[in-house]
């Protein structure tokens, strides 16, 4: 039997809309359960009221429809009180119960720090841990296996043991992806666009020469990562740019407010990390596609302290509306990079 429960791994602060998002996926598939989620702990815990249920869940809960979660694992009920002197024996025997081939084996704690403090507390299990499962019969770098072993630990003595499939998760351990920040770029802005370029156009390469937007470039680090690109890139924002950016001879910059500028012809790409309401910047993205102005948008939203959920809610109605309800393609995501934000794309199909 697969396991009945999701994990659901997130910022710290962002359980509780990581709860939303589940229980709102969970009532739309007739799924009836409850989510523990402690504040600040860096993961959510979605039970089914019926076991049957939650495995049903867990079979189609697609993780790139889920704004807020970093990981979507499926597990069964926390090992807490492992024995201190053998935490190896009773991990193994819920990793074999969970099947005997995978592609990995993720051993991972949650991204607050006493999760840190508790990463380097177990690092020294790790070797006793492959060992085991080893010895137990358990193939964990089979790279036709369609899932992840994960061991994700709460606690010095407590964890979940669960999988991921490899087609339906995070391709990084804890979520997280481990992007260096590049010495020439401008600003560590560089680093969300370079994420959500992974996250939503899977690192697709680009004809050189084609035209981009950037409303709210300045001082210039997405900007930065279009140019690495190849794009010819109109940068939009009262403030200055880079000045080794504008030497590469690809940035044109102009002095103008990214609400009123328009493009003199349609271009590929506009991005956008204007610090505005996020409707207002829904509204704008939404227009530009469905003028025709861009082809894709990738676009920061800026949340609220409170209600961030519904607010991520209501800009997808507000994008839904502008564009007549059919025909786009909208994914929204926290990113790593994303501090009280999310970072969405937005394409015509
Ligand atoms: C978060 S910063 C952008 C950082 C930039 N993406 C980077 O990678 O360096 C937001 C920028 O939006 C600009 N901005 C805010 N409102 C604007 C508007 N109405 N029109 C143009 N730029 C705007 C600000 O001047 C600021 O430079």
């Amino acid at each position: 039997m697969k396991p009945a429960q999701i994990l659901l791994y997130c910022r710290p602060g962002f359980e509780k809309e990581c709860a939303q998002e589940v229980t709102a996926a969970a009532v739309e598939m007739g799924v009836e359960g409850f989510v523990k989620a402690r504040p600040e702990s860096g993961f959510a815990v979605f039970h089914a009221h019926q076991d049957a249920m939650g495995v049903e869940f867990g079979d189609h809960l697609e993780f790139s429809r889920l704004v807020f979660p970093r990981q979507l694992v499926r597990t069964g009920e926390l090992l807490s009180g492992l024995p201190e002197a053998d935490r190896v024996t009773p991990i193994v025997k819920a990793a074999k119960a969970l099947g005997t081939r995978f592609a990995a084996l993720w051993i991972e704690t949650p991204d607050t720090n006493d999760g840190k403090a508790l990463a380097s507390l177990i690092k020294p299990l790790t070797p006793h841990l492959e060992k085991g499962l080893r010895k137990a019969g358990v193939v964990f770098d089979d790279g036709e296996a369609e899932d992840r072993l994960h061991v994700f630990f709460v606690g010095g003595l407590a964890c979940y043991v669960g999988v991921s499939r490899v087609g339906n998760s995070s391709t990084w351990p804890m979520g997280i992806p481990r992007l260096r920040m590049p010495s020439s770029a401008p600003s560590r802005s560089a680093l969300k666009l370079s994420e959500a370029m992974l996250e939503f156009t899977a690192g697709r390469q680009f004809e050189p020469g084609l035209t981009a937007v950037d409303l709210g470039a300045s001082p210039g680090g997405w900007t930065w990562q279009l140019v690495q690109r190849g794009f010819m890139v109109t940068a939009v924002d009262n403030g200055p740019m880079d000045a080794r950016l504008m030497e590469s001879g690809q940035v044109k910059h102009r002095r103008d407010d990214g609400f009123h500028y328009r493009p003199p012809d349609p271009v590929q790409w506009m991005v956008c990390d204007m610090v505005e309401s996020p409707a207002k910047i829904a509204r704008l993205v939404a227009k530009w596609v469905a003028e025709g102005w861009c082809v894709e948008t990738i676009f920061n939203l800026k949340l609220p302290m409170k209600k961030r959920y519904e607010e991520v809610l209501r800009c997808r109605a507000i994008i839904d509306e502008a564009l007549g309800g059919k025909g786009y393609y909208l994914r929204m995501k926290q990113l790593f990079h994303d501090r009280e934000e999310v970072t969405a794309y937005l394409a015509r199909r």
